[in-house]
């Protein structure tokens, strides 16, 4: 069996690969990835010499190199995680949104068109749906809720989607989608939430919460979404969605001070800037498809996952470290000065 991952120097992707590699020594796992700022081959490391596994350079969204790729390669399975992810940086710049996450996600398709393959897997994303009011704590997102987006990023995973699910019904293609909720854990690059407030708590800089931090999010601990994507590309059905979330719903403000308190510091560490625009309320997933079609279910409990994750960051601060003292120093001046 062999699968190309893309965007796998990224945070989930990364996960994946490390998860795919160590339970599937026989197969082979070609992992493609354009290396943008959110790229970043030390998460490859500990793959990087092991057999089966290969790392190519390259832009899912520049057809002849996919295509080469494709042709050389002959996979079977192609996951596809590459995306630009971050919802801030769509509002500040969509255009990269649409030609990654669209346009790539095309190329992609057209390619598993030309040459054939078993399972083209999207990693989608429940922001898809839109948001839920916070006073209506008895709603959840299931497959059939309508599209409803809100920013650039959502509404180009979005678009992916429904061209994936074209793809399906009118060129047959065997696909599956997976929407899950966010994710969190190793090597999330820290202009998410957990991490940036890690890393920030850490060096005892202001924790910035948007508005008043009552926004709910639904935190799944990455290598349950893996093993849940590791499920559908494996027994799920073709053609269809699948939801993935695990009932850990934290308004970011109960998220911020769990760390502060993890790590022992002091809450006036918090200050609340400007809200985002169009701030997505509350995302909730019902996960009961996947649960009850590939007998799915989270292992890891937010209080579980969220202590691993923080000794993450402590035991890897040169992971994160190098990053945050780059290129990311001006993203964040821009992103959090006045604000
Ligand atoms: P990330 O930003 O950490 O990683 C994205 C990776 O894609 C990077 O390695 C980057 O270099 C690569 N990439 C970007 N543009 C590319 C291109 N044109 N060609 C090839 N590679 C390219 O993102 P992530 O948080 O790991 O998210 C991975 C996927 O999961 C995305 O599709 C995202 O929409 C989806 N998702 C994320 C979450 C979450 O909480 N992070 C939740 C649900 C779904
Ligand atoms: P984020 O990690 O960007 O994920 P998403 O917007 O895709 O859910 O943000 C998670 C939540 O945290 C979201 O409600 C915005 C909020 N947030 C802050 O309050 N401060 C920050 O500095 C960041 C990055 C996010």
């Amino acid at each position: 069996m062999k699968i190309i991952v893309t965007g796998g120097a990224g945070f989930i992707g990364g996960n994946f690969v490390h998860y795919m590699v160590e339970k599937y020594p026989d197969y082979e796992i070609v992992c493609l990835d354009k290396l943008t700022y959110a790229g970043n081959l030390e998460t490859l490391e500990p793959v990087m010499d092991k057999p089966g596994f290969k790392f190519v350079k390259g832009d899912i969204a520049d057809r002849e190199f996919v295509y080469k790729l494709f042709e050389d390669e002959k996979p079977d399975i192609i996951v596809n995680f590459a995306a630009e992810s971050h919802v801030d940086r769509s509002i500040s710049d969509p255009g990269i949104f649409l030609q990654t996450n669209i346009i790539g996600t095309g190329v992609l398709l057209d390619a598993c068109r030309e040459y054939g393959i078993k399972r083209y897997h999207q990693v989608s994303t429940d922001e898809v749906y839109g948001d839920l009011p916070l006073d209506r704590p008895d709603l959840f997102f299931t497959e059939t809720t309508p599209l409803h987006t809100s920013s650039p990023y959502s509404a180009s995973k979005a678009s992916a989607d429904l061209l994936v699910l074209a793809y399906h019904r009118t060129f047959k293609l065997p696909v599956t989608i997976s929407r899950c909720s966010n994710n969190y854990g190793p090597y999330h690059f820290p202009e998410k939430l957990i991490p940036l407030m890690i890393a920030n708590c850490l060096n005892d800089k202001p924790l910035p919460v948007y508005g008043k931090g009552e926004n709910v999010r639904d935190w799944l601990y990455v290598i349950d979404h893996c093993r849940a994507i590791d499920m559908i590309i494996h027994d799920g059905k073709v053609g269809e969605v699948y939801n993935i979330g695990g009932h850990n719903e934290r308004t970011n403000l109960q998220v911020v001070e769990t760390i502060i308190d993890a790590l022992g510091k002091s809450r006036d560490l918090i200050q609340y800037v400007t809200d985002r625009p169009g701030h997505d309320m509350r995302y909730a997933i019902d996960p009961t498809k996947i649960h009850d079609e590939l007998g799915w279910e989270p292992t890891t409990k937010f209080d579980d996952g969220i202590k691993q994750t923080i000794e993450w960051y402590l035991n890897n601060k040169s992971w994160w470290e190098k990053i945050i003292s780059g290129e990311y120093q001006n993203y964040y001046d821009k992103m959090y000065k006045d604000r």
